[in-house]
C-alpha cells in the first residue's frame, strides 16, 4: 500500500461527526490526513478530535498569528496528493463552483493542483434546490469528483437524497483515486463465488469459494475506470460501490446471466468455481432420511467460459484455474483448450477461501509469477496486465 498526503477539509454539517471515523480508515490505510475545517465545522465536532486522529495540528483560520505560516493555502495545497472535503455542505459547493474563496478551506479549493473529491451533505430540499444542482453539474465540468449523495433517513427525520456517504464507501473512493484509470470507459463482466446446485428443498452440492478473489477483481476493475457487471453465486460480501451485482444460485443460472449481459462486455473475467455436474435427479420435495443408500446422478453442466469464447465476437476472456496439482502444467493446457488470450492459476489449497494468494498469469509471452500478496493486490495487477494485452490486441 503506497501511503499518500491526504487533505481533508470539514465543513459544517451534522455529518461532521462522520469524518472522525473516515480519518480513522484513511490514517489506518497508511496514508497521512491533515484536516482543515470551516469555522462552522467546528460548532460540530472540535479541532482536537480530528488532531487526536491525525497526530497533526488542525487548521480552521486564515490569519492565524501564533502560526506565522500566511501562505498556509498555499503550501497545504502543494503538499497534498489528493483533496478531499466531506462532509461538504450546499454553501461550501456553492463557493467553490463560483470560485469564492473567503475562509481557508474555500481558498485552499480555489489554490489546488491535485484531485479535488467532495462528499455533499445536506437536507434533501438544500440538495433538490435547482441553484444546487446547477452547482454540481458546474463542479463536474470544472473535473470536481462528486460522490453521492445517498439517499436515507437523514438528521432532521426526513428521508431522501443528501445523505453523506458512509466513511467505509468514502475511503474506497479515495483509494480508487490512486489508481490508474485503465479500463476507463470499458464494461466488465466477472463471475464470482460459487455455484449451489440443488438436491432437494434445502440442500444442495457445493464449494468452499468464498467470492474474495472475483470480488477483488470487481473492484480493482471499477478502481481503473471500467463499468462492472459481478454475477456472483452465494457468498457474505458486498459488492464494490459502482458494481452491479447479478445474484444466482446454480451454473445454469450463472450461464443464463452470463449470456444476458456478454453482448455487452468488453472483457468477461471467469473467477467463479462453477460446479462441474448438476444432481439430474433432483427432489422437490425434502427428501426424508431413511436407512437406505442414497444414490445422486450427476450430469455434466454447461462450461460458460468456454461458451463465451466460443461466441463469434467473444470479449478479451480471463480464465483462472484452480489446480491441486501439476498447476503451471494443467492450467496451460486449460487456457489452450478454452482459447484464452490470459489466464491465472492458483493452487486451490492456498487460494479458495483465503484473504491472499499466490498467482501466474500464462499468456501467450509465456509465465508471469505473481508472489503471494492480499487479493486486491492481486486483482490490480491482473486488471493492469489484462488491460496492456487488452490494447496490444487492438493495435
Ligand atoms: O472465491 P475465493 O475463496 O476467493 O477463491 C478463489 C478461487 C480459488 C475460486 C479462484 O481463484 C479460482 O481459481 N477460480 C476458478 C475455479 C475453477 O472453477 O477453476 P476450474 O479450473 O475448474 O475452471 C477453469 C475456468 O473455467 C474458470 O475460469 C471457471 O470459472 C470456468 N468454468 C469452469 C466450469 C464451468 N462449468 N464453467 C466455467 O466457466
Amino acid at each position: 500500500m503506497i501511503q499518500r498526503k491526504i487533505l481533508l477539509g470539514v465543513s459544517g454539517g451534522i455529518a461532521s461527526y462522520k469524518s472522525a471515523e473516515l480519518v480513522r480508515l484513511l490514517t489506518k490505510a497508511g496514508h497521512e490526513v491533515q484536516v482543515v475545517m470551516t469555522r462552522s465545522a467546528t460548532e460540530f465536532v472540535g479541532p482536537v478530535t480530528f488532531q487526536a486522529l491525525t497526530g497533526r495540528e488542525v487548521f480552521v483560520e486564515m490569519w492565524d498569528k501564533q502560526r506565522g505560516d500566511s501562505m498556509a493555502h498555499i503550501s497545504l495545497t502543494r503538499w497534498a496528493d489528493l483533496f478531499l472535503v466531506a462532509p461538504a455542505t450546499a454553501n461550501f459547493l456553492a463557493k467553490l463552483a463560483n470560485g469564492i474563496a473567503d475562509d481557508l478551506l474555500s481558498t485552499l479549493a480555489a489554490a489546488r493542483e491535485c484531485p479535488l473529491l467532495v462528499a455533499p451533505a445536506m437536507n434533501k430540499q438544500m440538495w433538490a434546490n435547482p441553484a444546487n444542482l446547477r452547482n454540481i453539474e458546474q463542479l463536474k465540468v470544472d473535473g470536481v469528483t462528486i460522490l453521492g449523495p445517498a439517499a436515507g433517513v437523514q438528521a432532521c427525520g426526513e428521508v431522501g437524497e443528501g445523505r453523506m456517504l458512509e466513511p467505509e464507501e468514502i475511503a474506497l473512493h479515495v483509494e480508487a483515486a490512486f489508481q490508474p484509470k485503465l479500463l476507463a470507459g470499458k464494461k466488465v463482466l466477472i463471475t464470482a463465488g460459487p455455484t449451489f446446485e440443488r438436491i432437494d428443498a434445502v440442500r444442495g452440492v457445493t464449494n468452499p469459494s468464498s467470492g474474495k478473489m472475483g470480488y477483488a477483481i470487481a473492484r480493482a476493475a471499477w478502481e481503473a475506470g471500467a463499468a462492472v457487471t459481478l454475477v456472483s453465486g452465494p457468498v457474505s460480501l458486498e459488492p464494490p460501490p459502482g458494481c452491479r451485482r447479478i445474484d444466482v444460485l446454480s451454473a445454469q443460472d450463472m450461464l443464463n446471466a452470463v449470456n444476458a449481459e456478454v453482448d455487452e462486455a468488453d472483457f468477461f473475467i471467469s473467477v467463479a468455481a462453477v460446479a462441474d455436474y448438476y444432481v439430474l435427479n433432483q427432489s422437490e420435495q425434502k427428501i426424508k432420511k431413511d436407512a437406505h443408500i442414497l444414490t445422486l446422478e450427476l450430469a455434466p453442466n454447461p462450461d460458460i467460459l468456454a461458451n463465451v469464447t466460443a461466441r463469434p465476437n467473444p470479449p478479451f476472456c480471463v480464465g483462472f484455474a484452480a489446480e491441486s496439482e501439476n498447476l503451471l502444467e494443467y492450467a496451460e493446457a486449460k487456457r489452450r483448450r478454452k482459447q484464452l488470450p490470459l489466464l491465472a492459476a492458483n493452487l486451490v489449497q492456498t487460494a479458495i477461501g483465503a484473504d491472499d494468494n499466490e498467482i501466474t498469469l500464462l499468456d501467450d509471452a509465456g509465465q508471469h509469477r505473481l508472489p503471494r500478496a492480499g487479493k486486491l493486490e492481486l486483482a490490480r495487477k491482473l486488471v493492469a496486465h489484462a488491460a496492456r494485452l487488452y490494447l496490444q490486441k487492438k493495435n
